[in-house]
């Protein structure tokens, strides 16, 4: 990363899934791939939830489900979508298995888990933090459960103005 590059981190509040897909979404939409995605979060935040939302921004049909006993799934769009989850995973299983290699370089990769891959993580487009809102975790607060935290994080120069962009549209919500 060259010195004085930019960043971007923008925070922003998520109802329900539906509101966590139609983010995923946006964020498909404007793929041209070669971009890895990182998704991090804890079980059931909603990482798969996005990689649905995402899908969706490809083009993709067929139904996205949790890669977490496969490891990857692959789908057909607009790109090629490679989905990962190194959930069950050492960094030396995903060396040893040459998971992140021969991967084309005109597909996308979204990964779960990313932070299991340890140093053989490949260099991240956009980062994707998904946190259960505080809201959640208070036992008094049932209408909350589905809120989320997410936070879009990138250096590379073009989603930086994605995510200037979504943050600004979504502002009134962070
Ligand atoms: N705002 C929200 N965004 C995403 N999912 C939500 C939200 N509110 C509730 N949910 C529910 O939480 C669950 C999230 O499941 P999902 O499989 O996407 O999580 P995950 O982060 O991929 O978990 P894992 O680490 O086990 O792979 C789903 O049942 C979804 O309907
Ligand atoms: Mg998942």
């Amino acid at each position: 990363m060259s010195q004085g590059s930019k960043r971007a981190k923008r925070t922003l509040v998520v109802e329900d899934p539906s509101e966590t897909r139609c983010l995923g979404r946006l964020l498909g939409e404007r793929l041209q791939g070669g971009e890895i995605i990182l998704l991090a979060g804890a079980l059931g935040a909603g990482k798969t939830t996005m990689v649905q939302g995402i899908a969706a921004g490809l083009g993709i049909q067929e139904p996205v489900k949790s890669p977490s006993f496969v490891l990857e799934r692959i789908y057909r769009g607009r790109l090629v979508l490679h989905h990962f989850d190194f959930y069950r995973l050492t960094q030396e299983d995903v060396i040893e298995a040459g998971l992140l290699y021969d991967i084309d370089d005109s597909a996308v990769v979204a990964i779960e888990w990313p932070e299991r891959a340890g140093e053989a993580l490949p260099g991240w487009t956009l980062k994707v933090g998904i946190h259960f809102h505080e809201e959640c975790l208070d036992p008094g607060s049932v209408k909350s459960e589905n809120k989320r935290r997410i936070t879009l994080e990138s250096t590379d120069a073009r989603w930086v103005e994605v995510i200037e962009t979504i943050g600004r549209h979504t502002s009134k919500r962070i």
